[in-house]
């Protein structure tokens, strides 16, 4: 009989555990959920008013539940003790040593996590991948679990994965389009199902709950974010076709997503998708085919991430080029440093590897963005080390700015990386009247209106626009 869950622990206060388990406490106030992280800086900022991660509708959430059935500890073994049932929400970054470098998920992470579940563990309790991880990680996990685990004690083994993503994740928590729930094709499998089942069904229609074997739920995970990626990689390849051409991409996306079985969401060519996921996650697949010895398909999904490196190389090659095949010593004012709109993540952002290309450019690069925390922007990223290849002082060539039109000041150009709704309704004239001449201005993601900002005096370029 599938079990009913009263308690619950999340190993992993980030992106994914801190949302998810606000929206689960909220939904079921009769359920009590612990948050628990190694990372007491970041327990402290979700115990604070300022909570670690911005993400839209997050803070009410929290004020509601946090500290009537939602809790955030550094008291692992505690949650986990009592909990019935344990989310693994910890981090899998892509390998930086060893086999399989630069491509394989690191798992120690969620290694480290299934023992400690294991040694603390004195009765059953449901273990849920949430993580996204290879095809048979949860195999692993399972015999990590089963070779220590106190006798007696039984574990069950569910793949959960997440589909959320970020800028919009509440909304997406309380509206999934699918939860989707992997577990063992026995009648134990099939109650720990139910018992997560069961959870959703507060508020998730029972149809849009899918149950599949273990194997399914794991590959769906890396299949839709591999689909995602290559969506936008497609489009990408069209906008360079477009410039050439003299076709307007945004028309295209618009022609072709109107055919049902294209349909029109995630066609915005852009200077290439960011975030800690898309490439991590294709990179997986890819590291997974060569594994299974299907070179084709690793070369085939390869080619996603091939075209969006292609695209933001593209991008910058064009801002040199139109600038006088120089940007030595001039100012290039970055508009958005954050992976896309409504977040403050950088992790694995398009500026980034844009700043770093203009900075072997040695261009001064001053960045203005409404929400990423300005430390980040100059040490760049603890999550990323693209720039520390350069071997050069960052801090020479950065500066940060409060203001954009302080950022704009005397630049030969500004460079749209992000699609911040506030970019729509600077007044252009002011920064145009500011700046070096020819004033010149990038769009990286279709976000402004070109005519308008062409009558103003601007020299204007676009993704997938021939101007
Ligand atoms: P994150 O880095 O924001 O959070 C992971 C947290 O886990 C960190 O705070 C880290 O300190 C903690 N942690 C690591 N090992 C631990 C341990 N042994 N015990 C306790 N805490 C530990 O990562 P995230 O963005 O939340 O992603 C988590 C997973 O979810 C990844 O596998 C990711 O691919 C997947 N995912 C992420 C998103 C997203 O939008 N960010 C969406 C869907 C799925
Ligand atoms: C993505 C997926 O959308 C989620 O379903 C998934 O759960 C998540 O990855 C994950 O596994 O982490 P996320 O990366 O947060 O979510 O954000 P997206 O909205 O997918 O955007 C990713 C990147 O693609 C951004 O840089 C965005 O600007 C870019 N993008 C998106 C485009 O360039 N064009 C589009 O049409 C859509």
């Amino acid at each position: 009989e599938a079990v009913k869950i009263k308690n619950i622990c999340c190993i992993g206060a980030g992106y994914v555990g801190g949302p998810t388990c606000a929206v689960i406490a909220l939904k079921c106030p009769d359920i009590t959920v612990k948050v628990v992280d190694l990372s007491k800086e970041r327990i402290d900022q979700w115990n604070s008013n300022n909570l670690p991660i911005f993400e839209p509708g997050l803070d009410d959430i929290v004020k509601e539940c946090r500290g009537r059935n939602l809790f955030f500890s550094t008291n692992i073994d505690a949650a986990i003790h009592e909990a019935d049932l344990v989310f693994i929400c910890v981090n899998t970054p892509t390998k930086s040593y060893g086999l399989g470098k630069s491509r394989a998920p690191d798992l120690k992470y969620i290694e480290s996590a299934a023992r400690r579940i294991a040694d603390i563990s004195t009765s059953n309790k449901i273990v849920v991948e949430k993580s996204t991880v290879p095809v048979k990680a949860a195999e692993s996990i399972m015999e990590i679990l089963n070779s220590n685990h106190k006798p007696g004690v039984q574990f069950q083994v569910l793949s959960n994965p997440e589909f959320l993503a970020e800028g919009t994740a509440i909304n997406d928590l309380l509206n999934p389009d699918r939860v989707l729930i992997g577990g063992e094709e026995t009648p134990e499998g099939r109650n720990a199902i139910e018992s997560l089942s069961n959870i959703y069904s507060r508020w998730v229609a029972r149809q849009k709950i899918v149950a599949t074997n273990t194997w399914s739920s794991e590959l769906s995970k890396l299949a839709a974010n591999a689909f995602l990626a290559q969506r936008i990689s497609s489009i990408n390849s069209m906008s360079a076709i477009c410039e050439a051409t003299g076709a307007d991409v945004a028309e295209v996306a618009h022609a072709i997503g109107l055919d049902s079985r294209i349909g029109p969401k995630f066609l915005v060519a852009s200077v290439g998708f960011g975030g800690s996921c898309f490439q991590k996650d294709v990179l997986n697949l890819v590291y997974l085919s060569e594994c299974l010895n299907l070179p084709q398909v690793a070369a085939y999904w390869n080619q996603v991430i091939e075209m969006n490196e292609y695209q933001k190389r593209r991008f910058v090659d064009n801002i040199v080029h139109a600038l006088f095949n120089t940007v030595c010593d001039k100012k290039i004012t970055i508009f958005g440093f954050a992976f896309k709109k409504d977040t403050a993540d950088t992790r694995e952002s398009p500026s980034i590897t844009i700043c770093k290309y203009l900075i072997d450019e040695c261009a001064q690069i001053s960045i203005y963005d409404p929400q990423v925390d300005p430390e980040q922007m100059l040490h760049l990223n603890t999550h990323t080390h693209k720039y520390t290849h350069t071997g050069i002082d960052i801090e020479k060539y950065i500066k940060i700015y409060k203001s954009p039109y302080e950022a704009a000041k005397k630049a030969h150009a500004i460079v749209i990386c992000t699609e911040w709704d506030e970019f729509k309704t600077l007044d252009y004239e002011r920064i145009y009247s500011s700046m070096c001449q020819p004033a010149h201005i990038f769009d990286g993601r279709q976000l402004l209106d070109h005519k308008y900002l062409i009558d103003i005096g601007f020299r204007v370029e676009a993704i997938g626009k021939n101007l």
